[in-house]
């Protein structure tokens, strides 16, 4: 720890006053001295999360004044409020989650803010407003897009499973919503929903209620998973099933080297682009750093990515 800093901490100590809000001293945001960001990823099981941590990685590494500290919380809430709570007090200048759930988290997440720690919160919501920024992709959009894609592909006819994420996360919640208002249900009666099923984005949940699915309905012409590793499970108890072929599957995510290349493969027929905004998240920690205003919200792009287009890299989404 710098003398600098030492000092200010003792002072703290001796004075008995909590060195919150305005007080809390920065690091320098030198090679010497660089700032601190904590990264607090929900979980490092996915692939998904596993390139956000690599996309924040690289581009944190094009900046010599700046470290980074990642943290796992390993899927579950309760670990994750408490990785919060330790940057706070290792006195981290900024901290980057990317929660698994809302509820749980909002609290620290407020708490934190209001000591004075900027928070940049990716990708899944909290509730509130109690953070610096939010950046993310837009659920509802992806998740109406799906829905408009399906309902085009079938012609406005068929059976559809809908395999959800985890519904206490804002993205399973805003896909689900989306979905629903693509599909137009109630001009189209002819789309019904004939399964649904929450996976919490895992493929083995989504491969176990893909098989129910399957035993109850004879008859399925599309699968939409809220995520492509959701949607690969599918496939695999469709596949098992050896009906794989009667259906479509459609996933998000669209990782280069999963969703892209489900699609390419012929497995998946369409994923959209889930962005990690990890890059972008570095970029807007640095203006916060610098004192700079950044926007309470910034939303990240999709795309589409069919059989297609997809050597091509997709098609962007307005
Ligand atoms: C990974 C993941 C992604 C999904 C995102 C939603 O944990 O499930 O597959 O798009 O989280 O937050």
């Amino acid at each position: 720890m710098p003398l600098r800093r030492f000092a200010f901490l003792l002072l703290c100590v001796l004075a008995g006053v909590g060195c919150a809000s305005e007080s809390r001293e920065r690091h320098a945001g030198t090679p010497e001295d660089p700032w601190v960001i904590g990264m607090s990823q929900c979980n490092l099981g996915e692939p998904w999360r596993v390139q956000m941590d690599a996309d924040v990685r690289a581009a944190a590494a094009r900046h010599p004044n700046l470290r980074v500290i990642f943290k796992d919380a390993q899927n579950s809430s309760l670990v994750q409020r408490a990785q919060v709570e330790e940057f706070v007090e290792q006195g981290v200048d900024v901290i980057i989650i990317s929660p698994k759930e809302a509820a749980p988290l909002t609290r620290p997440v407020a708490e934190a803010y209001q000591r004075g720690v900027p928070v940049i919160v990716l990708d899944r919501a909290v509730q509130g407003d109690q953070y610096t920024t939010f950046i993310g992709a837009d659920n509802v959009q992806i998740g109406r897009e799906a829905g408009k894609w399906i309902r085009e592909t079938l012609g406005g006819r068929g059976k559809i499973v809908e395999l959800k994420g985890l519904m206490t996360s804002t993205p399973g919640q805003d896909r689900n919503r989306g979905f629903l208002e693509g599909l137009e249900l109630d001009r189209h009666p002819g789309l019904e929903i004939v399964f649904t099923g929450e996976m919490q984005w895992l493929e083995p949940n989504a491969r176990r209620e893909m098989e129910s699915a399957l035993a109850t309905n004879p008859e399925i012409d599309v699968v939409y998973a809220h995520n492509d590793p959701g949607a690969h499970g599918a496939w695999l108890a469709a596949r098992a099933a050896g009906r794989e072929t009667d259906m479509m599957f459609v996933g998000i995510d669209a990782l280069l080297h999963e969703g892209q290349q489900y699609v390419a493969q012929g497995i998946l027929d369409a994923t959209f682009l889930y962005p990690t905004g990890g890059a972008e998240a570095i970029e807007v920690a640095l203006a916060i750093l610098r004192g700079e205003e950044v926007p309470k919200k910034i939303v990240l792009g999709t795309r589409l990515f069919t059989r297609e287009n997809v050597g091509a890299g997709g098609q962007p989404i307005n």
